[in-house]
């Protein structure tokens, strides 16, 4: 476990967090910019079998009253040859607490050192644009409805 204040988090390696997170990404599909398809139990162990050679996978847990744990979010790096690509999100009753700007920045953290770590948001997704640019992403690209960011710097939050 990574401790970032009261929030923690934990790699996935069994079938049961990779069910948890097939909840908290699916709250989060219309958010997505690649596929926003429903996720079924049966394709998420599936996908969750070979899932660890391409992703490193996590959870995010807040800690209240200091022991009561809470899952209220997902992350992924995706392992690309030419660069670490981000995604993740938070449950519905957790976002507008600051606790996105947590997630991201474990997962930059996280990422290789030696290539580009970079994400994609909805030009709509103003909460996660926000986030992105005080953590040091800059747009490299657009779409018309897509922003291709990159991480440009280390920033002091
Ligand atoms: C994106 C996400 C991770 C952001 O995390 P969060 O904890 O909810 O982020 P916050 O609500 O603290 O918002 C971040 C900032 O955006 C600002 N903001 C939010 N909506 C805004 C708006 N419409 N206009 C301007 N600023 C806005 C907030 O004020 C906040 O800035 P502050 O810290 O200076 O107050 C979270 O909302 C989420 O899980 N969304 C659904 C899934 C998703 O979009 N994932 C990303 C896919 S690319």
């Amino acid at each position: 476990m990574t401790e970032y204040g009261s929030i923690v988090f934990k790699k996935v390696t069994t079938d049961v967090e990779a069910e948890m997170l097939r909840r908290i990404r699916n709250e989060c599909r219309l958010f997505m910019t690649r596929s926003i398809d429903f996720i079924t139990p049966e394709q998420q162990l599936e996908w969750f079998k070979t899932a660890s050679e391409k992703y490193d996978l996590y959870l995010a847990y807040q800690i209240t009253h200091g022991a009561i744990i809470i899952n209220v979010g997902y992350g992924l790096i995706h392992k690309n040859d030419d660069a670490s690509l981000l995604t993740g999100g938070l449950l519905p009753s957790y976002r507008g607490l600051g606790i996105g700007q947590v997630l991201f920045k474990f997962l930059t953290d996280n990422c290789s050192k030696s290539k580009p770590v970079r994400l994609e948001v909805l030009k709509t997704n103003t909460k996660a644009f926000i986030v992105y640019i005080k953590l040091g992403f800059e747009v490299i690209g657009e779409t018309d409805r897509l922003y291709f960011m990159e991480h440009k710097y280390d920033s002091p939050i």
